[in-house]
């Protein structure tokens, strides 16, 4: 049975956690994470049966957890801080989830270590401070100096935590090494090995009950049929290769990164479904064509609720831009997408849709990644009337105000990508699947 993967079109924050939480209910037997760390925020919205709504931010388990016949894999791409996911699971518990039959740990993902946190607080200090460098604004949890790690070959991984004398004799090697660049680079204060040691050398009894080899896992389910839905974490635009770096991420959000992230064979996969929240959004530092410094940047932080699920941090809001979603639907091969966060473009009397950029004198189709280019590209707008009507309630495309429904044919159009399901709003059952343009 093939490979569904989801995957965020733009700069993350698409919500593809609601998303993935819906299409696991239904179509999915294990959902599996295949990159990014504790950077990522999925947030699940529900409504008990007494009409109170509840919600919980993922940070590291996959967002299929909270359907009970659905296993969840957290696969070797991930780098994972230990402390974070066990706080996460004991939260989940705590609603009353059973987590340790349904969670799959890779014995081979690379863990964050509170060194990791400390360098990359130095290193971005030393960034801002330095007039010819920015900062590149990331979540703080670790996540560039731990794949700098796992590629230098320096790296701690799960399977380590597993065996006390291995992980104190790694640990003490590498807290002793990064206290020299804390020190003798950023002027830094050095960490206690002691207090480190002893801490992680107790979750050794805690993390093992979900510890395995996942790519097996995965494909021996896939020899059995079953069915599995890759999650993504960030989005495509902050890819390490494909985004706008170094203001990036430090791992593939892309399609590839599921294959490595994984230990899946390309060939299993048969679908690949993009996220696009309905107009823009990004976190942290770096280029933004379709930015606004305006009322209307104002509206949609206020009415989006754009404000970070991991660090709080007010998110940077624009208008949609297609020439960047052409260009992630060219590097994933998205055969469809859902589109978010619709509902937040009611009240505005018109939507701007960035549908070219102009540079260097000329209008252009090409995203220029390079952040150099991308800094200074104008974007090319097309203007389409908006719609007043609060649809939050609509459950059919058809019930959809008819400049909603323009508006969408006209993304579909412009893609040349289907859109296969609209969501309205934070709760489950804010979405729309019924795609039929002719009222019932
Ligand atoms: P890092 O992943 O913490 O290293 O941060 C690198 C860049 O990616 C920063 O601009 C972050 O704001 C951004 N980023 C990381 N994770 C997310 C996410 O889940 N959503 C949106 N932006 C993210």
């Amino acid at each position: 049975m093939p490979i569904s993967i989801v995957i965020g079109s733009q700069w993350g924050d698409e919500g593809k956690g609601k998303v993935v939480d819906l299409l696991s209910q239904e179509q999915f037997d294990i959902v599996a994470r295949y990159q990014g760390g504790a950077n990522a925020g999925h947030t699940i919205v529900w409504e008990n049966d007494d009409g109170t709504e509840d919600e919980f931010v993922l940070h590291l388990v996959p967002s299929g957890i909270f359907h009970e016949g659905v296993t969840c894999v957290i696969g070797n791409g991930v780098v994972l801080d230990p402390k974070a996911v066990l706080d996460e699971i004991e939260k989940i518990q705590q609603l009353g989830f059973d987590v340790e039959d349904r969670l799959k740990i890779s014995h081979n993902a690379h863990l964050i270590m509170p060194y990791h946190k400390a360098i990359e607080e130095a290193r971005e200090k030393e960034r801002a401070s330095n007039t010819d460098d920015d900062e590149i604004g990331t979540t703080g949890r670790g996540i560039g100096p731990a794949y700098t790690d796992k590629f230098a070959r320096t790296g701690i991984r799960v399977v380590d935590l597993l065996d006390r004398d291995v992980l104190r004799r790694k640990l003490t090697r590498a807290i002793e090494a990064k206290n020299q660049v804390l020190k003798n680079v950023y002027g830094a204060e050095g960490l206690d090995v002691d207090r480190i040691i002893d801490e992680y050398v107790q979750f050794d009894q805690q993390i093992d009950p979900y510890v395995t080899d996942t790519s097996e896992y995965l494909n021996n389910a896939l020899d059995d049929g079953r069915r599995i839905l890759a999650e993504g974490a960030q989005g495509s635009l902050l890819d390490v290769d494909f985004g706008s770096y170094p203001y990036v991420t430090s791992s593939h959000p892309t399609a590839g990164g599921c294959c490595t992230g994984l230990g899946v064979p390309p060939t299993a996969v048969n679908r690949v479904i993009g996220i696009a929240k309905a107009y823009c959004t990004r976190v942290g530092n770096g280029p933004f064509p379709t930015e606004l410094h305006n009322e209307a940047g104002e509206q949609l932080r206020k009415v989006g609720a754009e404000f970070g699920a991991t660090t709080g941090r007010p998110r940077r809001c624009g208008w949609l831009d297609l020439v960047a979603l052409r260009y992630t639907c060219m590097v994933n091969g998205f055969n469809e997408l859902t589109v978010t966060k619709l509902d937040v473009l009611s009240g505005f009397d018109e939507l701007k849709v960035c549908v070219a950029y102009r540079y260097d004198g000329k209008e252009a189709q090409r995203f220029p990644s390079e952040a150099q280019t991308l800094e200074r590209v104008e974007p090319v707008y097309e203007t389409l009337p908006g719609w007043d009507e609060d649809i939050t309630d609509v459950r059919h495309f058809a019930d959809l105000p008819v400049e909603a429904q323009d508006y969408l044919a006209f993304i579909a159009e412009e893609l040349g990508v289907e859109i296969s399901m609209i969501s309205n709003g934070p709760r489950r059952t804010q979405i729309i699947t019924d795609m039929d343009r002719t009222p019932a």
